[in-house]
């Protein structure tokens, strides 16, 4: 009997699922079977595959050894992780252990750079920066190039590396297009403690000129990275415009985040249309670094962005077991007009296999649903939200034991907000913490969310993606409800 208090307490221990039981890996995002990985890199579409590289620790959890991780999707929607495509154990001359920082892919189908055989359409060139850790000597950073004859799945670097290097420390992330007009490749790099971009021209990927520059503008509050052009269509129109994609600063001060612009692109001066304030792509603390894959299908012809799921300011503390990072959806960009002026909407590609309830609500009427009792933390919730006589609404999304994630609007602000504050473990980093909000008029008197939850990342499309956020949480249980309130 002295062993019963002892014999109860276990028998309790033993019916909580151990942190490590619960299972936050995302279904429907991409995530490394293990380790660390940040930024998006050299995203590119080939004979049916999409390639999804990604800055990618071999030996551990934490941020370092950057390499490029490896995952191919036939149709965005299921990934298969590769070998490691570039890593330090792969350099040539042995003077060192340089790390691969982000870049991006061309495929080069003219052999412009000569680098395969001729004739040869398929080849990859992966344009990324250097990053010296060992050899200080020369610059920090520059760029760099490495080559695939085999669809991605093995790199020889190119012996006549740095192919562009102008002596900074932080000169970095070259995304290459390739311009039909001009028949030149055009990188955009970023020198980031100088809030600003290079535009660089090329003949054959090795040697490039510079031709103009753009920054200054917008989100100068942090560094500016991992910027990207790519040509957007304008909806109901046959015109397209340029979107320049620039990860920086934050809305909330020490966050980092996602700003675009839209404008007229010749090559060399790139010439923003006016907007007032800030463009964020993302409104949520965890999108970052997100770039578009090169050479789409025809039968996909609007660019597809892909992020980083997480922030800087807390990424290196979240909680890990066996992987730490993750991605978001891939998303569909178009433009559209809003007053004359020109904003992204984002659509995301996600399998039709994801529990989904699609329901139409006005306030006083009621609502059950099947997925509100118990699911698996993953699911589609579409809702068309009617207003009237309303002053708004509050979603419990997660809730198991105490917790729960809050998203709630207010009607005579327009004001979306998300509270993860109480979503399960938060503990890890004070910045973590905090409300998250982003402005949604309704239309025609209707709130329109599309609210995709996969365990450990909740993703939020307002009025068919013309506001989106992206929001990690880290539940403590396999299994959640959710219930939907008006005020
Ligand atoms: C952005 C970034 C890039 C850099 C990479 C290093 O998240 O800082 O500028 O290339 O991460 O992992």
């Amino acid at each position: 009997m002295r062993y019963l208090p002892f014999l109860i307490l276990a028998a309790c221990l033993n019916s909580l699922p151990a942190q490590s039981q619960v299972n936050r890996r995302p279904v429907h995002h991409y995530s490394q079977p293990k380790n660390w990985s940040n930024d998006p890199n050299g995203m590119i579409y080939l004979d049916g595959e999409y390639h999804l590289f990604y800055q990618y620790n071999p030996f551990g959890t934490d941020w370092g050894h950057m390499s490029w991780g490896h995952a191919v999707s036939k149709d965005l929607q299921t990934w298969e992780t590769l070998p490691v495509a570039l890593t330090e154990v792969q350099h040539p001359d042995g003077r060192g252990s340089d790390m691969f920082f982000s870049g991006g892919a061309v495929v080069d189908s003219l052999n412009t750079s000569g680098l395969f055989k001729p004739g040869f359409k398929h080849g990859i060139v992966a344009v990324y920066t250097i990053q010296k850790i060992i050899d200080r000597k020369g610059a920090g950073e520059s760029q760099g190039i490495a080559y695939s004859e085999d669809k991605g799945r093995t790199f020889k670097i190119y012996d006549g590396n740095p192919v562009l290097d102008i002596g900074l420390d932080n000169f970095r992330d070259p995304s290459v297009i390739w311009d039909a007009t001009n028949k030149v490749w055009i990188m955009t790099v970023a020198i980031p403690l100088e809030h600003k971009v290079h535009f660089y021209w090329s003949k054959n990927l090795k040697d490039w000129e510079l031709k103009g520059q753009f920054g200054g503008q917008g989100d100068i509050t942090k560094i500016w990275e991992c910027p990207a052009l790519t040509r957007v269509k304008v909806e109901n129109s046959s015109e397209k415009k340029w979107v320049l994609l620039i990860s920086s600063g934050h809305k909330y001060d020490g966050y980092v985040g996602m700003q675009y612009f839209v404008g007229d692109f010749d090559g060399k001066t790139f010439t923003p249309q006016k907007q007032e304030g800030v463009f964020h792509i993302d409104e949520g603390k965890d999108f970052y670094a997100a770039i578009p894959f090169g050479n789409p299908p025809a039968s996909q012809p609007d660019p597809i962005i892909i992020g980083w799921a997480n922030n800087w300011a807390y990424g290196k503390d979240i909680p890990a077991d066996e992987y730490r990072g993750q991605f978001s959806l891939p998303r569909k960009l178009t433009l559209v007009d809003e007053n004359g002026t020109l904003k992204l909407r984002q659509v995301p590609v996600i399998s039709a296999s994801i529990p989904t309830e699609k329901v139409t609500l006005t306030k006083g009427r009621a609502f059950t649903s099947a997925l509100s009792k118990k699911n698996e933390n993953v699911y589609r919730l579409v809702l068309d939200l009617d207003l009237k006589d309303s002053k708004g609404f509050e979603i419990e999304l997660l809730k198991h034991d105490t917790f729960r994630t809050l998203v709630s609007y207010d009607v005579q602000t327009s004001t979306l907000t998300f509270d993860r504050n109480n979503s399960g473990e938060t503990g890890f980093s004070e910045q973590f913490k905090g409300l998250e909000s982003m402005t949604v008029k309704p239309e025609n008197g209707r709130l329109k969310l599309d609210i995709i939850v996969d365990k450990s990342l909740v993703e939020i499309y307002a009025n068919d993606g013309k506001a989106v956020m992206s929001e990690l949480v880290f539940l403590k249980s396999n299994t959640s409800s959710y219930s939907i309130k008006w005020k």
